[in-house]
């Protein structure tokens, strides 16, 4: 079973987040067979690397559309954003100077932020955005 797993309820109701969405997860379980193997650590600097890439395309799409039909949330929800990736950057920073980061405190973050984040905050534009024909 996977570490993850993405079901309805974190429907955001907007086809293009929940595929980026779905997308990250996958990152997230990909990740975590990597470093449960405990041995690959470019592998692992890489899938964090590119987590990294792939969460920021998608943040700054939903914050276009955001600005874009000015959404009251727009500044909250960027700043949960920014914070995301300064804390996956720390995790990263503190790989690349040899510290072990023990698999479960990244995991574990990741999962816990990306499920928060979805049902708490993504889903306060769905409604939204739906009323502005994005869907
Ligand atoms: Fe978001």
């Amino acid at each position: 079973m996977a570490y993850l797993e993405w079901n309805d309820t974190f429907s955001v109701h907007v086809r293009e987040f929940d595929e980026h969405h779905k997308r990250i997860v996958d990152m997230i379980n990909e990740l975590r067979e990597v470093m449960e193997q405990g041995t690959d650590h470019a592998g692992v600097a890489d899938m964090v690397h590119n987590l990294i890439d792939y969460a920021s395309i998608h943040f700054r799409a939903e914050e276009r559309y955001m600005a874009q039909f000015g959404f009251a949330g727009y500044e909250a929800h960027e700043a949960e954003h920014d914070r995301f990736i300064e804390q996956v950057l720390g995790f990263q920073k503190r790989m690349s100077i040899g510290e072990t980061v023990v698999p479960d405190e990244l995991l574990r973050f990741l999962k816990d932020w990306l499920v928060k984040h979805i049902l708490g905050t993504d889903k306060q534009y769905s409604q939204f955005f739906n009323g502005k024909g994005l869907q």
